[in-house]
């Protein structure tokens, strides 16, 4: 095949990019964008800040805008992110009741579950819920420190309840090497829902990667998290530099993974993506493909 969303069908999975709704009207992103992907995530139109950004005020408008080019160039879309600490109003911060809290964070769930019904693959349920500090809990944030642990499986729970043919994703970054304490906790929690039948069936590796790319155990810790019975999938994959080996290396991770349905990267050209100056997608501020594009179609087409 000589597109990328082509070439990963060949294998029964995706390849998608994140999308800001502000440059569709650019030719030559939009192009690009219709000729490659096949799943699209919106890059912030699906976030807090911008769906409620007062209690009970919902604002579709940015995100319809992209599931809407989506529906007219055959794309399916990933849901990104219902709760998450970060591009959060300072309403929903300043909210220090539990059980205010708690029907807040429901009622943004279901309203905006609701609304996107049945036009969603996978949702991230929850979003960056885990601590960076070696310790494999969960980080500091108004759900946490209001609502306590259960918050991420009272999340997903509602979520279940609102549309119920959508996959639901825990979705984070730096749970790719199996030996750091986060992934260890998310592993933890994963484990722990499925044996206590809390509604999860995918988990989202974000990949953001230095410029050596992926660790070595990565295809472990995927293939560990699959046999739990979870999908997973790179949802934010970019690499500084985007060397070709270290793009073919982590595309072939998922596909050498059967759970692993899909490849999503955070954005299209260099200069959409949010990391200024460090050349980590795969294709120029032009529009043209890079060595790692080759790589990577290379890697999809098994070849
Ligand atoms: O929309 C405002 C605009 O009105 C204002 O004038 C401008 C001035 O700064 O800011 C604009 O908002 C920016 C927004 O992107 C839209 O462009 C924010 O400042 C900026 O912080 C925001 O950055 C986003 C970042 O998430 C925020 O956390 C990036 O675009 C987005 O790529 C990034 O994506 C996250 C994933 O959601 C989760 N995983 C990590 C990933 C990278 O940080």
């Amino acid at each position: 095949a000589t597109t990328l969303g082509a070439a990963a069908a060949g294998s029964n999975r995706y390849f998608g990019t994140a999308v800001a709704s502000g440059r569709l009207g650019d030719s030559t992103y939009s192009t690009i964008l219709d000729r490659e992907f096949n799943m699209i995530t919106p890059e912030n139109e699906m976030k807090w800040d911008t769906v409620e950004p007062s209690r009970g005020s919902f604002n579709f408008g940015p995100g319809d805008s992209i599931v809407n080019h989506a529906n007219a160039h055959g794309q399916r879309m990933r849901g990104h992110t219902l709760v998450w600490h970060n591009q959060l109003p300072g309403w929903v911060s300043s909210i220090g009741d539990a059980n205010t809290l708690r029907s807040v964070m429901n009622n943004h769930i279901t309203q905006e579950m609701s609304h996107y019904k049945g036009k969603i693959y996978a949702w991230d349920v929850v979003n960056e819920a885990f601590a960076d500090n070696g310790t494999g809990q969960h980080r500091s944030s108004v759900f946490q420190n209001v609502l306590g642990n259960g918050f991420i499986e009272e999340a997903f729970r509602t979520a279940r309840g609102v549309d119920p043919a959508a996959k639901l994703c825990y979705n984070d970054y730096s749970i790719e090497d199996w030996s750091s304490a986060k992934t260890q906790g998310v592993y933890n929690m994963v484990k722990d829902f499925k044996a206590r039948g809390v509604p999860i069936d995918c988990v989202g590796f974000q990949s953001h990667f230095g410029s050596g790319g992926a660790p070595a155990s990565f295809r472990t810790t995927l293939s560990n998290f699959a046999a739990l019975g979870v999908d997973v999938q790179l949802t934010e994959l970019d690499i500084a530099q985007a060397s070709s080996g270290a793009y073919a290396n982590a595309v072939q991770a998922c596909l050498d993974t059967a759970r692993c349905t899909g490849v999503t990267v955070w954005g299209i050209r260099d200069s959409d993506s949010w990391r200024t100056g460090e050349n980590a997608l795969l294709f120029d501020n032009n529009g043209n493909k890079k060595a790692a594009y080759t790589s990577v179609l290379n890697a999809l087409n098994g070849s």
